[in-house]
């Protein structure tokens, strides 16, 4: 039986997964140490308890849920393996079958049980329905603590890494195919041929003009943790002996964005410019 749960770190998806856990009674510990003042506020706002440290929060933790950036779950894994942390952690990160496995020999290294899930949709709040997936035995271990809120778990009945496969599979194609849609759009504006393009589009393709805005708007400020989930694709699709040219070309197009980080949402007009004449800050 589940009581409290770990989450590090609590972002806009952690802090919302949190907040499902407190809803249905359980306390939810992070650790504040190092994190901006952005994430402070969510958390404090999703009724989470802020215990200081990384260690204190692997001795109050039955479980851990570690949701951050892509690039950063092997070094996660890594602190909390040097913590000899012998609980459970669940590892829901956007990140390839093969660095699931190398999360998953570092924090057996330290003691602990290794859950492989990832994540498709949206923060769970209000309505929405967000999917979280688990492989490997022990799945039903954990729907006590969302039951009733806007998360569903899906057990994949599968061995790990299927559900960190699944997240690879699917996010290819939604933010690959964004990715895709913004290099074409900064294209036919290269070529003076954009105004011909979306008149074109608006007789064949009639859906694409208004997902470019959409898009747009959604990818801009996350483009900057996308870069390393796009490379995670590519490095997926190679270990499966299949071309990973289109995702390490998405991972360029994010790279381009970065600048929208903690920003509004841009316009499609700004996502152009942007690869048109990409930012040189580093
Ligand atoms: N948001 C979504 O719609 C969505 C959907 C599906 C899956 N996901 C999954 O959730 C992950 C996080 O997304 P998010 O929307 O929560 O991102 P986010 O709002 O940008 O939050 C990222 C969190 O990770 C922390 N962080 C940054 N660098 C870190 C590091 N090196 N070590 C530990 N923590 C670090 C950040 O802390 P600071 O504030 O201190 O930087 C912040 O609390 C994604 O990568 C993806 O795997 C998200």
């Amino acid at each position: 039986m589940v009581t409290t749960l770990g989450i590090c770190a609590p972002g806009a998806m952690g802090s919302a997964i949190g907040a499902c856990a407190v809803a249905t009674g359980h306390r939810v510990v992070w650790a504040s140490q190092g994190r901006s003042r952005d994430t402070v506020a969510r958390a404090e706002e999703d009724g989470l308890t802020d215990v200081g440290d990384l260690g204190a929060l692997l001795e109050t933790s039955d479980v851990v849920l570690s949701v951050c950036p892509p690039h950063a779950a092997v070094d996660v894994a890594a602190e909390i393996a040097a913590h000899g942390y012998a609980g459970t952690v669940i590892d829901a990160n956007a990140i390839s079958p093969a660095t699931m496995g190398r999360v998953q020999r570092t924090l057996a290294s330290g003691g602990a049980t290794v859950v492989d899930a990832s994540i498709v949709g949206p923060p769970p709040r209000g309505e929405d329905r967000t999917r979280l997936f688990l492989a490997g035995a022990g799945a039903e271990r954990f729907a006590a603590l969302f039951a009733d809120a806007p998360l569903h778990i899906v057990d994949l009945h599968a061995a790990p890494p299927a559900a960190s496969a699944l997240k690879m599979a699917y996010a290819a194609w939604s933010k690959g195919s964004a990715g895709l849609l913004f290099a074409v759009r900064a294209y036919a504006s290269h070529a003076g041929v954009e105004d011909a393009l979306l008149d074109e589009w608006e007789r064949s393709q009639p859906d694409l003009a208004e997902r470019s805005d959409r898009q747009a708007a959604d990818a801009g400020p996350k483009a900057w943790r996308w870069v390393a989930e796009m490379e995670e694709i590519a490095a997926t699709l190679d270990d499966a002996s299949l071309p990973d040219g289109f995702h390490h070309a998405a991972a360029e197009v994010f790279h381009r964005l970065r600048g929208h980080r903690g920003g509004p949402p841009p316009a499609i007009e700004d996502v152009v410019a942007d690869l048109l004449d990409p930012p040189t800050d580093d």
